[in-house]
This record gives structure tokens, C-alpha cells and sequence, in this order.
């Protein structure tokens, strides 16, 4: 009988990740999180994770840095690592290596993706809240952003999406629906329902779907992600993947755009010079991060659903009036903080006087004011402390 090694039980990669680094070694860190506010704050903002790197991602880049293999990229391998990763987390058997290609990073790629389907002018259609940098991208490419503001449950309102497609699509212009899935800043998982119904009115209304899925392997232990492309109708829907938020590599950047069976011209028509933009180092990591990292993405999971219980045990006894509603998706909190009386923008108010760094809610667009974005990527001890910090600020 063949005998298997049993897991180490100090295998580093099956402990949880958030619990690794003190705050001292991640302030040596010289990223955006680390460098932008002085060393007294306590940054909970951007999502970079506070987690070392997985095993198998450090040794694919220390391998690659030992044998000079810093060239450019080539081949399928990071196409392939995620279609076994999308077969495997989510049993979805379609992703076709073949309708994919690589991009710089998923902001680029939705870029990209947007010029081939639709012109000048044209609006796109977004979820707000939603990921700031959604609003200064579409509007470099002289497209209009369109806004379909989240229900009340935080979830996609069919209603006013259908409102917003049936307005876009009159007068000839050609609309896109800029999906964020699962949803930053509120960690919303939609479900294969409702993703249905979003690929029945886009058919209805003629509008493009372009699914941002860069969240989507970071889901809570026993939630299912359900890929955009893998429910019916959503055969001309695009979508930008990449191991960047779940594995923590914003610094080796590379990313796939993904195109559903009657979208593979569109993504064709993408010129070759943004398949310049990914780094090899970038597509090493991120091939190694999807093939071999499950274990860590596990653990890392699992480390963030403590997070978020932790979180909304802290603020019932410290910030009672702070309303949040875990959900199970992304790195992040989203904190309905209007009952505190500090205005539209608390998070400026946390930070000057209580020296936590969160993310602004007026930058993700209407119904904003009055909300901030923590990001729980971060030890329990790191957490206590910020929202200790929270508390304490004065109104
Ligand atoms: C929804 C969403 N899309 C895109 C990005 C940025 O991805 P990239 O660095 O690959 O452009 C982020 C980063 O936080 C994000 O949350």
C-alpha cells in the first residue's frame, strides 16, 4: 500500500498567514501600505495583506532570480495553473486556455477590455459603493461611468441595474456593466442567481459584461464563488482574473483577461502590445500562487473569517453604533459609520485624531458618506488595536 507523508504540523503553510509577522518586520515593508502615512498610524487601508509570501511562491521567484529566468513571458503556463484552479475551487470546467490572454494587471486589463466593446462616449455601468479607481479609469478612456447603487442589503439591485441598462443602451451607445465580484468594498459573494439575472438583462439590453473577479478565490470557508462566465447566458461576458489580492502580489504584476465563448473575437481585437506590459516574474509567481497554492489560500481564509467575527465582536462592545454586516467575500470590512457624528468622511476623522489609516468611503461613490473600508488583512492583535483606536477618537 503506498504509504503518504503526512502534513507537517509545522508546515508554514497551514498555519494561518495573518499571524505571522509582527508589526515591526511589516513596518520595514516599503509598499504603499507602509510608506504613505508616518510610523505612529496604523494603516488598514489599501488592500495589501499583512501575511509572508506563500512556499510555493517564494520558491518559484527565488528560483527564478537564481537562474537568471528574468526574460519575457511565454506560453500558457498562467492560463493553465487558473483553469485548474477554477476546475478544482469552483468545478468550473470552461475557462479555455485558448480564450485567454495575459494583461499587465486586472485595472489595465479591464481597460483594455472596455476600449474593443465599447467607444468614446459610451457609458459603463458600475455597483456603487464601488473600488474607487473604477471611477478615474473609465473616465481616462473617455467613458462615462453610470451609477447603479447596491441594494439596501448591500447585494445588486436587478431593479435599478435594469434601470440603468435600459438608459444606457438607448440612443446607439454601446454599454458595459463593470462587475465587481465578488464586490469591494462590501464583500458581497453574488450568487448564480443573481449572476443569471445580470447575463438575462445584459442580453436584454444589449449591454457587454466585463467581470472584475480579482477577489475571487478569497471567499469564506464554505462559501462558493460562482465565475461570471460559468452561468448561463454570459457567453459574451469578459473577465479579469488574477492571483494578485489573494496571494498578496501587486508587486509582480500579471493578470488574465478571459473571454466567454462568443467574446473571443473581442479579446482578439486587443492589441498585442498590452501582452508587453506583464512582467515573466509577475506570470511565475502567479502560476505558482494558483497551482500550488491551496493550502495557504486555505489557511489564509480561514484566518480572515476570525477577522471578521473578531471585527463585529470589537465594535459591539467598543462602536456599538458602527453598523456592520459581515459577508463573506474579499480582505474587506465595510463600516456604515453615519450614527457617529463624524461627518462624510470618518475616516479622515480616525485618522487625525486616532491615528488609523482606513479608506475613505466618499471615494467609492454614491453611498459613501459616511462609511469607511478596514481592511482585516491584518493580525487579531492589529485589528484590536485599530479598533481600540476607532473607539477612542474623539467626535
Ligand atoms: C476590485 C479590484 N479590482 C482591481 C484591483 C487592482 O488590481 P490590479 O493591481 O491587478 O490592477 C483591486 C485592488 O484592490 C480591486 O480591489
Amino acid at each position: 500500500m503506498e504509504r503518504r507523508a503526512p502534513t507537517p504540523p509545522d508546515d508554514p503553510d497551514r498555519t494561518d498567514p495573518l499571524r505571522r509577522l509582527s508589526l515591526e518586520e511589516l513596518r520595514r515593508r516599503t509598499s504603499i501600505k507602509w510608506r504613505t502615512h508616518p510610523a505612529d498610524v496604523l494603516p488598514l487601508w489599501v488592500a495589501e495583506m499583512d501575511v509572508p509570501l506563500a512556499a510555493p511562491v517564494v520558491r518559484a521567484i527565488t528560483d527564478a532570480i537564481g537562474l537568471g529566468d528574468t526574460g519575457y513571458p511565454a506560453g500558457t503556463a498562467y492560463a493553465e495553473a487558473l483553469a485548474g484552479f477554477a476546475r478544482r475551487r469552483w468545478g468550473w470546467q470552461g475557462l479555455a486556455v485558448p480564450r485567454t490572454m495575459i494583461v499587465p494587471d486586472v485595472m489595465l486589463g479591464i481597460v483594455e477590455v472596455l476600449k474593443v466593446v465599447t467607444r468614446a462616449g459610451d457609458p459603463v455601468i458600475v455597483n456603487c459603493p464601488v473600488y474607487p479607481p473604477f471611477y478615474p479609469f473609465v473616465a481616462h478612456m473617455d467613458r462615462r461611468v453610470v451609477e447603479a447603487p447596491l441594494g439596501p442589503d448591500l447585494r445588486i439591485d436587478l431593479a435599478a441595474l435594469e434601470g440603468a441598462f435600459r438608459q444606457a443602451a438607448t440612443g446607439g451607445a454601446r454599454a458595459a456593466y463593470l462587475l465587481c465580484s465578488p464586490h469591494n468594498p462590501t464583500g458581497t459573494v453574488h450568487s448564480a442567481e443573481e449572476l443569471a439575472a445580470v447575463a438575462a438583462l445584459a442580453d436584454r439590453y444589449g449591454v457587454r459584461v466585463v467581470a472584475d473577479e480579482i477577489h475571487a478565490p478569497v471567499v469564506a470557508p464554505g462559501t462558493a464563488f460562482v465565475p461570471y462566465l460559468s452561468v448561463p447566458g454570459a457567453e459574451s461576458g469578459l473577465s479579469l482574473m488574477s492571483a494578485t489580492k489573494a496571494w498578496n502580489l501587486a508587486g509582480v504584476k500579471a493578470a488574465l483577461a478571459v473571454a466567454g465563448p462568443a467574446a473571443a473575437d473581442d479579446l482578439a481585437r486587443v492589441p498585442e502590445e498590452v501582452g508587453h506590459g506583464p512582467s515573466h516574474l509577475g506570470v511565475i509567481a502567479h502560476t505558482a500562487a494558483l497551482r500550488d497554492g491551496g493550502g495557504w489560500l486555505d489557511a489564509l481564509c480561514a484566518g480572515l473569517d476570525d477577522n471578521r467575527r473578531l471585527l463585529a465582536e470589537l465594535l459591539a462592545e467598543q462602536l456599538p453604533a458602527v453598523r456592520y454586516r459581515p459577508a463573506p467575500g474579499t480582505c474587506l470590512a465595510w463600516l456604515d459609520c453615519r450614527r457617529l457624528g463624524l461627518g462624510d468622511d470618518p475616516a479622515a476623522a480616525f485618522l487625525a485624531r486616532g491615528r488609523v489609516a482606513l479608506s475613505p468611503g466618499p471615494d467609492f461613490g454614491t453611498g459613501g458618506a459616511g462609511h469607511v473600508r478596514l481592511n482585516l488583512a491584518t493580525s487579531p492583535e492589529v485589528l484590536t488595536e485599530a479598533v481600540r483606536r476607532m473607539a477612542a477618537t474623539p467626535t
